[in-house]
């Protein structure tokens, strides 16, 4: 077993970390207030290749490993957590499935761009009533000879608002349950697509999500992704890798947390002395970094056998349900750590307290990744 990283994975921990720091953290605040969308981020991050870490060069991406998309997550998200989703999103949910399952036309087409970070991708399976049940979709696709006609709407995609093609799942056979659920590439401006105004949301309201709606939209057989019925496999082994993901990005939140209360911990003096000597810190602090280690730990696992090709499902979901509860955890002892400070606007440590919460939610809440652990285990 060996804990320390190869060169590359130094590299881009480093490139990732010092990009971060000098264009991310000193405007993430910003950001978060005026609810914008890191435009100019994006782009940067596009010529550094972290639109499409994991993708091989000869489809337009980086060509590194799953752990290399860990650790630059947790770096990107370390300086913010909504530029951290942003890319998540393009990388995992939506170059992933076109690479593991796309033909070479939908690659050079749907791909090629996208690990390149001239166009952007998002992910649609979740509806209004399917979202931890994710089999019970509603939207539908009807083959008219060499078309299918969507119908249907789609809710809380993150970079809907922003992106340019979709991996949409459809129903093609309500009769046969999951087995009846068919995915396609679709092109978010064709006839027929609209998109609601972004979500309101308590935290990373830097990202952009929205509703969309697809009213008879067609589309060519050829943007089928995988054969008719595989959607739900499609769905399902893509969020094994999305999940490490968010861990990754609940990794970077708590972090940037722990790191700030580490600091302000030094500064900051009651009873005549820095806060850091009062024991009641010190033990929060330690806490604080032996659970963010054990969840580093347990991402970079689940990264090492996606990238040795071995089923990673409950290894993903233990990574994501730990590194979530725990950025909940250290984000709340950092506002403790810095009392009122904390709790205002003056400080970052709400806004960290605000975006950890949404990674026990998205890819499969805490329940859904308690589920998919015990089925593993009870299957023995
Ligand atoms: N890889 C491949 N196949 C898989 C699989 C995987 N990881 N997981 C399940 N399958 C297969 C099973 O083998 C099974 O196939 P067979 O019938 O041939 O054996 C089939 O799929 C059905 O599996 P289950 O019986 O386990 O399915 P289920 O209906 O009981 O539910 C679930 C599974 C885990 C609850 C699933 O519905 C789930 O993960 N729900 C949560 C959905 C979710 O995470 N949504 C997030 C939306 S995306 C998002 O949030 C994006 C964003 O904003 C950032």
């Amino acid at each position: 077993m060996r804990f320390e990283l190869s060169d590359i994975q130094q590299m881009l921990r480093d490139t990732c970390r010092e990009f971060a720091a000098r264009e991310l953290t000193p405007n993430a605040r910003r950001w978060d207030e005026e609810h914008h969308f890191p435009t100019e981020a994006v782009k940067q991050m596009a010529e550094l290749g972290l639109l499409g870490i994991a993708v091989p060069e000869e489809w337009g991406g980086a060509g590194a490993d799953y752990v290399g998309y860990a650790i630059a997550m947790e770096e990107i998200s370390r300086g913010c957590a909504s530029t951290g989703v942003i890319m998540s999103v393009n990388n995992s949910l939506y170059c992933d499935p076109v690479m593991k399952f796309g033909t070479d036309a939908q690659k050079e087409r749907f791909l090629a761009p996208y690990a390149r970070g001239e166009k952007l991708g998002c992910f649609g399976l979740t509806e209004p009533e399917a979202g931890s049940d994710a089999a019970a979709q509603k939207t539908v696709a009807v083959r008219e000879g060499d078309e299918y006609v969507i119908t249907g709407s789609k809710n809380w995609i993150t970079n809907g608002p922003q992106a340019d093609a979709i991996v949409l799942f459809t129903i093609t056979d309500r009769s046969k349950g999951n087995k009846g659920i068919t995915a396609f590439l679709v092109d978010l401006d064709a006839p027929g697509v609209t998109r609601a105004p972004p979500d309101r949301k308590l935290g990373i309201t830097a990202s952009g999500s929205c509703s969309l709606f697809f009213d008879q939209v067609r589309v060519p057989v050829a943007q089928r992704l995988g054969n008719e019925g595989d959607g739900f496999k499609v769905a399902m082994s893509t969020l094994d890798g999305g999940r490490i993901g968010i861990a990754a990005q609940a990794l970077g939140i708590a972090r940037a947390a722990y790191e700030e209360a580490l600091a302000y911990s030094k500064e900051r003096k009651t009873f005549d002395r820095p806060i850091a000597n009062h024991q009641a810190i010190q033990f929060m602090l330690a806490d604080m970094a032996t659970e963010l280690d054990a969840a580093r730990l347990l991402v970079h696992r689940a990264a090492a056998l996606k990238d040795a090709g071995v089923r990673h499902s409950a290894e993903s979901s233990m990574a994501k349900l730990y590194a979530s509860e725990m950025s909940h955890r250290v984000t709340h002892k950092a506002i403790q750590i810095h009392g009122g400070y904390g709790y205002s606007k003056e400080f970052d440590a709400e806004r960290h307290y605000r975006d950890a919460r949404i990674t026990e939610i998205y890819e499969g809440t805490s329940e859904i990744q308690r589920i998919v652990i015990s089925n593993a285990l009870l299957k023995g």
